[in-house]
């Protein structure tokens, strides 16, 4: 039998709109993530990450899937937890831009290069948010990591195979965050 994994409101890190993220109680690396409803986005991540991890796939940009484990809120999905190198949990990109510590501008250059990471190690995002980017703090700058989206995009098997899929899906995914970087910016500009 494995431990039950106790979890209380103080370990949350952070909400989405299909899960709660923890702080592993025990282990400071790793973060839990309960389904709200159904398990049905971290079903389609565990999959994913067999397929990627049987090829080897270069995941240093990825929050990584780490295994099942039970906790008395039901089933848990551990996964990397991303901390800046002060020990501190790492902001999201929403958090580094609505709280003025990185601009947009700034952070481009390093979503240039997260973007051709993924198309280089042929990896399917869906849903790339600036909630699902973690902005890792060090004394070199900041990493960008992955944090949520990780899966095939649609329902399609073969969209994970063919680089035409995959670019394809990476494109719609930075549509969807160039847009959401938009409202950002107008939302900071309308503050002033
Ligand atoms: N690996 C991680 N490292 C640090 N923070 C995380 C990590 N995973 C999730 N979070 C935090 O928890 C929030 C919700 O987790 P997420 O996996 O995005 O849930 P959902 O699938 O519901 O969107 C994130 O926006 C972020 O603030
Ligand atoms: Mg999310």
């Amino acid at each position: 039998m494995h431990e039950i994994i106790q979890l209380s409101d103080d370990l949350i890190i952070g909400k989405g709109r299909d899960r709660v993220c923890y702080a592993h109680p025990h282990k400071k690396n790793l973060c839990i993530k309960i389904s709200i409803g159904s398990n049905k986005q971290s079903k389609r991540e565990v999959s994913y990450f067999k397929f990627l991890t049987s090829r080897h796939t270069d995941l240093s940009n990825i929050s990584i899937f780490q295994g099942n484990i039970i906790t008395n809120l039901g089933k848990g999905y551990t996964f990397d937890l991303i901390r800046d190198e002060d020990g501190s949990v790492a902001k999201t990109l929403r958090q580094c831009l609505e709280s003025k510590k990185l601009t947009i501008d700034e952070i481009q250059p390093k979503l240039h290069d997260l973007r051709e990471y993924l198309v280089k190690n042929k990896i399917c995002v869906r849903d790339i948010s600036p909630s699902n980017i973690s902005c890792q703090e060090t004394s070199q700058g900041v990493n960008l990591f992955i944090i949520d989206g990780v899966s095939n995009a649609n329902i399609n098997p073969l969209t994970i195979r063919f680089q035409s899929f995959i670019n394809a899906s990476i494109a719609k995914a930075w549509k969807g965050l160039e847009r959401k970087l938009a409202r950002i910016e107008k939302n900071l500009l309308n503050d002033h």
